[in-house]
C-alpha cells in the first residue's frame, strides 16, 4: 500500500503553522494596500496565482486579504520533472486582460528557488505597463538563488531541501498533503537496487 507519509522526512510547516503564516503575510499585505486616508483604493488589485503549486496558499491568502481584489491565474514553467531548474520560463496560461493601466498585480507563488520564475514573470508584467507588480511567496530558499530576486512578502525561509505538500509537488505528487514537509531524498535518488 502506498502511504505518502512514509516519504516525508520531517514536517516544516504544520497545518497550524501554515494558518499563522498566512495570517501574518495577509496582515502585511492589508497594511500595504489599504490607503492611509481611509478612502477606497483607486487602482484595481489583481491577485494572481502562479499555478499550480500556489493554489492552496492562494485560496487561503485571498480570503484573508481585506481590500477588494480580482482573481486571476497564470501557469508558467521553469521546472520540469525532477528537482533542478531548467532556467527557462514558458507561459502556458496568461492573464486575461489587454489593459494594465491602473492595475496593481500581486503574484502568489509557492516557493522561490533559483528565482528565475518570478524574476522573469515580474519583468514581463512590468513591461506590459502595470502600475505595480509585487510578489508573495509561501516559502523561500535563498541559498539556491541563481538570479537577483527577492519576494516582497515571504512566509517562511526553508533550507536547501526538496519540500512538498500544501500545493507543492514532486512530479505532481504530494500536493494534497495538509502540511509542508521535506521529501525523503530516497524518493528522488536512484536506489542501488
Ligand atoms: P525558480 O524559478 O527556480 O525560483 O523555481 C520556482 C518553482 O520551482 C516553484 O514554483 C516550484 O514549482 C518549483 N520548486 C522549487 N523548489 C521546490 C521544492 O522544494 N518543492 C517543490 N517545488 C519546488
Ligand atoms: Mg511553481
Amino acid at each position: 500500500m502506498i502511504d505518502p507519509v512514509q516519504d516525508i522526512a520531517s514536517i516544516l510547516l504544520s497545518p497550524e503553522q501554515i494558518k499563522e503564516t498566512v495570517a501574518r503575510v495577509a496582515a502585511q499585505i492589508n497594511r500595504d494596500y489599504t490607503p492611509a486616508d481611509g478612502q477606497p483604493r483607486k487602482r484595481k488589485l489583481i491577485v494572481v496565482a502562479v499555478m499550480k503549486g500556489s493554489v492552496f496558499f492562494y485560496v487561503d491568502l485571498v480570503r484573508a486579504i481585506t481590500v477588494p481584489v480580482e482573481l486571476d491565474f497564470v501557469k508558467v514553467s521553469s521546472y520540469y520533472a525532477g528537482t533542478s531548474s531548467s532556467g527557462q520560463l514558458k507561459i502556458h496560461l496568461d492573464l486575461k486582460r489587454d489593459d494594465y493601466e491602473n492595475i496593481d498585480i500581486l503574484l502568489v507563488e509557492d516557493i522561490v528557488d533559483s528565482g528565475r520564475t518570478l524574476k522573469s514573470l515580474t519583468e514581463n508584467l512590468r513591461g506590459r505597463g502595470a502600475a505595480s507588480v509585487r510578489t508573495v511567496t509561501l516559502l523561500d530558499k535563498p541559498s539556491r538563488r541563481e538570479v537577483d530576486f527577492k519576494a516582497d512578502y515571504i512566509g517562511k525561509e526553508v533550507p536547501d531541501e526538496f519540500v512538498v505538500g500544501y500545493g507543492l509537488d514532486y512530479d505532481e505528487r504530494y500536493r494534497d498533503l495538509p502540511y509542508v514537509g521535506i521529501l525523503h531524498p530516497r524518493v528522488y535518488t536512484k536506489s542501488e537496487g
